[in-house]
């Protein structure tokens, strides 16, 4: 169920390079978050009116983490907030990330702070006793987050653009990289940029892998009301046309969906 809420900021720290950790105190959406899910923020001016949507980073019984990357108006106001502030929130929304314990290899790919979702969802997959795999692609190396991050993660796979960090290339080369190492089934979990999912896709719809994507898009009001946030279906699609990423998703599955690459 959905809370409408006033939070507490316990944290709200730079983790990398116009990318800020924030951590709320608000046990009405953080008990019942799944990864996958979104929270939209409100803003107390009467010129930003429509909130702001961002992926829940990680949950627990009372604390609620975001990731997010400073690109604009609000983002910049976020980026300014002080410890010990109140915040208003809405959550959790969205459908969730689904894990299929009987797959083999649980395989997250992250691109910029798409990574968000998937720190949560990793978190719960760790939880469930099995380790996944887990890529990360960035621009260069002052954009990758703090490595605390990721340190529970045994098989933790680093990214760069232009080879400060990590293998040099795309996420999805590096991933394309591991595929001799990696057996039998495949489910993988993706959250960045559309190309990277465009190409994730292709790639799944190839080998026949389970591929859930989440996706990003513009967003006025977060719940279903405004239309604003389409995504076309599918044309194989019994019924083609157009599903809401903030009603029907964010997380889709691959298959399911047509990519704008
Ligand atoms: C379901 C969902 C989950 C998200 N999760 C995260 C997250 O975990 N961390 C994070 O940093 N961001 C996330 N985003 C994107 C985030 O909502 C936007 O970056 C934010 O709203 C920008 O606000 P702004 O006022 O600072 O930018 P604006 O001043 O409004 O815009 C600045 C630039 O950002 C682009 N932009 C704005 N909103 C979006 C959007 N929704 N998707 C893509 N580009 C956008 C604009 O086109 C423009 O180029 C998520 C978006 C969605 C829909
Ligand atoms: S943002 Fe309004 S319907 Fe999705």
């Amino acid at each position: 169920m959905r809370h409408l809420t006033e939070t507490i900021i316990l944290e709200n720290n730079a983790v990398a390079k116009n990318i800020f950790r924030m951590t709320l105190k608000c046990p009405e959406i953080s008990r019942s978050a799944q990864p996958g899910q979104f929270v939209n923020i409100y803003f107390s001016d009467q010129i930003h009116i429509f909130p702001r949507p961002f992926s829940i980073a990680g949950a627990t019984d009372e604390i609620l983490n975001l990731i997010y990357r400073v690109v604009g108006v609000q983002t910049s106001q976020m980026a300014g907030w002080k410890i010990g502030q109140t915040v208003k929130i809405l959550g959790p929304l969205g459908n969730q990330f689904t894990v299929d314990a009987s797959v083999d290899n649980h395989v997250l790919i992250g691109g910029g702070v798409g990574v968000a979702p998937l720190i949560f969802l990793a978190d719960k997959i760790l939880q469930g006793g099995i380790e996944p795999q887990f890529f990360l692609g960035v621009k260069n190396r002052d954009e990758m987050p703090d490595g605390k991050f990721f340190r529970q993660l045994q098989d933790f796979h680093a990214s760069s653009d232009d080879g400060s960090i990590g293998f040099h290339g795309t996420v999805v080369d590096n991933f394309l990289s591991h595929l001799p190492g990696i057996k039998k089934s495949v489910a993988i979990y993706a959250c960045g940029p559309e190309k990277m999912n465009a190409a994730l896709a292709q790639l799944a719809g190839e080998r026949r892998y389970d591929c859930q994507i989440s996706f990003e898009r513009l967003m006025a009001c977060g719940l279903g009301l405004c239309q604003g946030c389409t995504v076309k279906k599918n044309s194989t699609d019994a019924e083609a046309g157009y599903l809401l990423v903030c009603k029907d998703g964010p997380v889709f599955h691959s298959d399911r969906v047509m990519f704008n690459d």
